[in-house]
């Protein structure tokens, strides 16, 4: 399974205020937003394109677009918050939503929405989700999407434990990671740590 760790220093100031508790909710998700743009930015990195011959006012030259732009998948609540952001770079994107809670004791994710198309056989997809724990919730997601025909999916994550990595890993899933960090390992709540704390109620308060 490939993993790509964005490690750039915009990339890493921006986790780094993520991670700070005294950073305001309003700041989070400024932040979140920020660090999105520089995860996919690296997710299309190897992209294809479609050339087509263009006139700039002053010759003709190739123009480029993405030929297959991938279907965006937030998982909710949280991915909210990398949703737009993903959506502003990648215009022509569609996007479904999958909303998962994860039980506290259990930490099994629970669905209670699922809006995704019918088919996604040879559409790339990417799943928004700030934090990559034990792996359940990923997996849930791309479950759900395999069993509709994906076979290339990109987990977008601000930072991961490497307990969730290994599970993707085991899983034999089809699913790339990008994320800004892998961290050092989950403690018994499961909880990514040093980690930021719960990434939804970061951006929106405890409901
Ligand atoms: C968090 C996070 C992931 C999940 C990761 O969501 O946003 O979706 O937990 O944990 P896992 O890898 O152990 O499955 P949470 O269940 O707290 O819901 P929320 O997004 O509504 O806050």
């Amino acid at each position: 399974m490939d993993v790509v760790v964005v490690e750039h220093p915009l990339a890493r100031a921006r986790l780094s205020t993520m991670r700070d508790a005294r950073t305001d909710s309003a700041a989070f998700r400024a932040a979140l937003h920020e660090l999105t743009v520089m995860l996919v930015y690296e997710a299309t990195r190897n992209a294809p394109l479609v050339t087509e011959r263009i006139h700039t006012p002053v010759a003709r030259t190739d123009a480029y677009r993405l030929a297959n732009p991938p279907l965006l998948v937030p998982v909710l609540r949280a991915g909210l918050g990398m949703a737009d952001q993903a959506h502003k770079l990648i215009p022509d994107a569609q996007m479904g939503f999958v909303g998962l809670a994860r039980d506290e004791e259990t930490l099994q994710p629970t669905p209670y929405m699922v809006s995704l198309p019918e088919s996604l056989a040879k559409r790339p997809v990417f799943v928004l989700d700030p934090m990559l724990a034990t792996g359940g919730s990923m997996e849930y997601t791309i479950r759900l999407l395999t069993e509709r025909g994906a076979t290339d999916v990109t987990a977008v994550c601000a930072l991961a434990a490497p307990e969730g990595v290994k599970h993707l890993e085991d899983s034999g899933l089809p699913v790339r990671v990008i994320t800004a960090s892998i961290d050092e390992r989950l403690n018994d709540s499961g909880f990514i740590v040093p980690g930021l704390g719960d990434a939804g109620d970061r951006q929106y308060g405890t409901v």
